[in-house]
């Protein structure tokens, strides 16, 4: 019996090698990178480099395990997950609020150490970052943010503050007094 199981589990996990979704690899030029538009600083490449592009850009560098299944699918999860929150590859074509919004996002999750995240900085100690490094690296994300006030009026940036709460109520109320429309709305109410 357990050989059995053990013979089965064998042939799943040989299995499942071919099961292999494409790897996020590119030798195009990345002509939407941030780089193209923002001053990236060595240092701060370099960190962003051995710290988040593997989840952040459109070129991971895999590490060996990752031939194994299931270990890529787990990879592989992280870094779709991680290029749809956030690509510093894709960024200058997207909004100015985006650009503006995830720049506030990189000082937040750096400083709470929420990134790298944690499963990434075990096998990859050289990406657990000092106080240093994550001190360069809110302060670029903070000078980005700046360039983009010096070049572009605030409310492109962030999203102008919508009514107060009272005043949507009263719209509200405006609204929804019933009338013939509404009336013609519910069938068998009357
Ligand atoms: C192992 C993959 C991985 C690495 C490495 C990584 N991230 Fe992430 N990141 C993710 C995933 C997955 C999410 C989305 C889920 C979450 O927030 O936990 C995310 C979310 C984020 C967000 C949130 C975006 C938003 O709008 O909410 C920011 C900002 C971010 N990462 C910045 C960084 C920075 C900066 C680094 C390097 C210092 C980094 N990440 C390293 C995988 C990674």
């Amino acid at each position: 019996m357990v050989k059995k199981i053990g013979w089965a589990l064998l042939i799943a996990l040989v299995a499942i090698q071919f099961i292999r979704p494409a790897k996020n690899q590119t030798l195009a030029p990345q002509t939407n990178a941030i780089q193209t538009k923002y001053a990236v600083p060595d240092p701060v490449a370099s960190i962003l480099k051995k710290a988040c592009n593997d989840c952040h850009s459109n070129n991971t560098a895999y590490p060996w395990y990752a031939n194994i299944q299931p270990v890529y699918w787990w990879l592989n999860d992280h870094v779709q997950e991680g290029k749809r929150e956030l690509n510093f590859d894709e960024y200058t074509h997207k909004r100015l609020r985006y650009q503006y919004h995830k720049m506030e996002e990189v000082i937040e999750q750096v400083k709470e150490g929420e990134m790298p995240l944690n499963s990434y900085t075990w096998p990859h100690t050289d990406a657990r970052l000092t106080p240093n490094e994550k001190n360069a690296l809110t302060q670029w994300a903070q000078q980005v943010m700046d360039t983009l006030k010096a070049n572009h009026p605030l409310d492109s940036l962030i999203r102008p503050k919508k009514p107060t709460p009272p005043q949507t109520t009263l719209n509200e109320n405006a609204e929804h007094r019933p009338d013939a429309d509404d009336r013609r709305e519910r069938p068998g109410t009357n």
